[in-house]
């Protein structure tokens, strides 16, 4: 007897840490876990199996359909924006490869137990590419179908894995001969910048943010990367989580859209380095702008209509700015330095 499970790729990532703690507290299910890298062990013990190793491994993959029965996907593995420019040929591989990879054994696993698989793709503002600084400050919240023209090599995965995600969903092998029963349930949020308090991200450019916050609280100086007028949105982790979970459990026939936009509050670097002082009054933190990694992120816009994550599926973040910043980051980043 094959065991029904939960499986999380990329699961020692950050989005990875909240979802596991997340799924555990639950408990109604077993959770199995893909990563390149071992899970940490406080991680590990909260999950059913620990499979170590690569997304593009598909025959390490038919092992996972024929040993379980997985009904939900999180496909979290990824290599973000900054890393990816560095080895775009490296970022297609695992960010479309890994992901095609992911959809058909989604597609396997629903063939062989019968029911469809529900797969969470983390998607991002990245998607978007405003053409300037003018049109970013006038077109304010962005709509889905707006400006995606990604500059990015990042980007352009996530767009097109969206629409691959879309495709497996309804279009899957349209012409076969045999009617072909379409079993993968693929649902998207594009999530803005994510701060954790527990873990530093690495290889994104949204990562001015949380590096400034973890080096104050680790009392290290920190050159923010960007300019001070610099704003895009940001999402503490917990309602990253939680949009993840929430858009899983909504009802198939509520959702108008393959991709949702979610936000919550969207500061300028500026307006984050004062909070960060406040907080942590003796923090250095100066400017020393990276003009490529500046002109990617304000290619990114300002902020995001979510409305339609709202409607569909009851998207509503619990920590706006100044919450996120008083009740959850400073008070868990403090604890966490001071073990
Ligand atoms: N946080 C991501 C990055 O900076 C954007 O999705 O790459």
């Amino acid at each position: 007897m094959r065991k029904p499970v939960v499986l999380i790729t990329g699961a020692g990532g950050e989005i990875g840490h909240g979802l596991i703690d997340r799924l555990a507290q639950d408990g109604s299910r077993g959770v199995i876990t893909l990563d390149v890298n071992p899970l940490e062990p406080d991680l590990a013990r909260l999950v059913t199996r620990e499979f170590q190793g690569s997304i593009l491994d598909t025959s390490l993959l038919d092992r996972i359909v024929a040993e379980y029965e997985v009904d939900l996907v999180f496909h979290l593995a990824a290599l973000l924006s900054t890393r990816s420019e560095f080895t775009p040929m490296a970022a297609h591989e695992v960010n479309v490869g890994g992901t095609l990879n992911l959809l058909e054994f989604a597609q396997k696993q629903g063939e062989s137990h019968g029911r469809p698989v529900v797969f969470l793709y983390p998607s991002s503002i990245a998607v978007y590419g405003m053409p300037d600084l003018q049109t970013k400050a006038r077109a304010g919240e962005v709509k889905e179908d707006q400006y995606t023209h990604p500059s990015t090599m990042y980007g352009c995965n996530k767009l097109y894995c969206e629409q691959l995600g879309g495709y497996y969903t309804r279009h899957y092998k349209q012409l076969a001969r045999d009617t072909v029963s379409r079993k993968v349930d693929f649902r998207s949020v594009r999530f803005p910048g994510l701060i954790s308090a527990v873990t530093v991200p690495s290889g994104g450019t949204s990562d001015f943010a949380p590096e400034m916050i973890h080096a104050a609280a680790r009392q290290e100086a920190y050159a923010c990367f960007v300019r001070p007028d610099t704003r895009i949105p940001f999402m503490a982790m917990p309602d990253g989580v939680e949009a993840l979970l929430r858009l899983a459990a909504a009802p198939r026939e509520r959702l108008g859209r393959t991709a949702y936009n979610v936000g919550a509050f969207n500061p300028s670097a500026e307006e984050v380095r004062q909070v960060v002082l406040g907080a942590f009054p003796g923090a250095t933190i100066t400017y020393t702008v990276d003009e490529a990694r500046q002109g990617i992120v304000d290619s990114w816009p300002a902020d995001v209509d979510d409305s339609a994550a709202r409607t569909d599926w009851g998207f509503a973040p619990n920590y706006d700015f100044e919450r996120a910043f008083s009740e959850y980051l400073i008070p868990t980043i403090r604890r966490r330095y001071q073990k």
